[in-house]
């Protein structure tokens, strides 16, 4: 028999996260998956706090969630900026003096033809994907590292893409510089797992396929719409809330405390039918 002891492997009880982009799409789906799973609390962040898509409507939603015990709360913030960032963990700091779970998951992407593409574009995706992950994890180092332990380890997980490693979209609605952005973002994280796994953070990549929201809602029509892409994806279908849940409870509990600068993909297998994917 061996020493195993499964018993709260999956719970995230008494946890303090902060899931960057959590007003809406994949950033919600991850928010509302540490609360079933019993963390304290979810500080969400996004720029706008009003409207239909902002911060406020998504912490009403997520504090209505039925047998939870911990709580969301909402911080604007825009995470392209050290400024915005700085705030964020200043705000956090002084609300609960720890953080034990950071999701950089914020993304922008912009898809054009090639020749013309406006350069404030570039920046504004290597801005948010890939400078912004880099100074969310610098600026939160001192609080993930004294929450974190030898045993139980604090965690970022960066929201990547498949479009890290293959190439989706190139010509009239080419996605070139978000799929460069997201391959940096990947090395990014392979590299921060090596400098903060010896404060006890690990760093890891989860790198969703399609799932309709507003950012892929219309690469996804680009692509000649949902109902294609499910035929070709190897699972028959896009993917789900429960499935960004998944991973995301896996890769934040005791059950993924070993896991340092991995890339996991969650897109059905459909990365590996690359071919078929790119529409020249
Ligand atoms: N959905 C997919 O199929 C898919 C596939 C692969 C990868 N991804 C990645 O998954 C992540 C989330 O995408 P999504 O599909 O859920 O997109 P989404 O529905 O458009 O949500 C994006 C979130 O990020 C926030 N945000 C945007 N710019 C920000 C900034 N500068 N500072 C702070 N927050 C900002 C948005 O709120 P505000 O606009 O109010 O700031 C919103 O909360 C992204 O990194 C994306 O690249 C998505």
């Amino acid at each position: 028999m061996s020493d195993l002891n499964i018993d709260g492997f999956f719970s995230l009880q008494g946890k303090v996260a902060l899931v960057t982009g959590g007003s809406r799409g994949l950033g919600l789906h991850a928010a509302t998956a540490f609360l079933l799973a019993g963390a304290k609390t979810v500080f969400i962040s996004a720029r706008k706090a009003a409207g239909e898509q902002g911060i406020d409507q998504a912490v009403v939603r997520l504090n209505a969630l039925p047998n939870i015990s911990g709580k969301a709360v909402g911080i604007p913030a825009n995470v392209a900026e050290v400024k915005g960032i700085q705030r964020l963990v200043d705000d956090i700091t002084a609300r609960e003096g720890r953080l034990d779970i950071l999701v950089a998951n914020a993304g922008a992407t912009w898809g054009g033809p090639f020749e013309p593409t406006p350069d404030w574009s570039s920046q504004k995706v290597l801005d948010l994907n890939v400078r912004g992950v880099f100074n969310l994890a610098r600026l939160f180092t001192p609080l993930l590292s004294a929450s974190g332990t030898a045993k139980d380890p604090s965690r970022i997980v960066v929201v990547s893409s498949t479009a890290a490693t293959n190439v989706h979209h190139v010509g009239e609605h080419g996605t070139i510089m978000y799929s460069a952005s997201k391959a940096a973002a990947n090395h990014l994280a392979r590299n921060l797992a090596v400098e903060l796994g010896p404060r006890n953070i690990t760093t890891n990549t989860v790198s969703p396929g399609f799932f309709p929201s507003k950012l892929a809602n219309g690469l996804i029509e680009n692509l000649g719409g949902q109902e294609q892409l499910e035929k070709e994806n190897p699972r028959g279908r896009l993917g789900q809330s429960s499935d960004i849940a998944g991973i995301m409870i896996y890769l934040c509990s005791r059950a993924g405390n070993y896991v340092n600068g991995e890339h996991i993909a969650v897109d059905g297998g459909a990365r590996l039918g690359a071919g078929r994917l790119t529409r020249l």
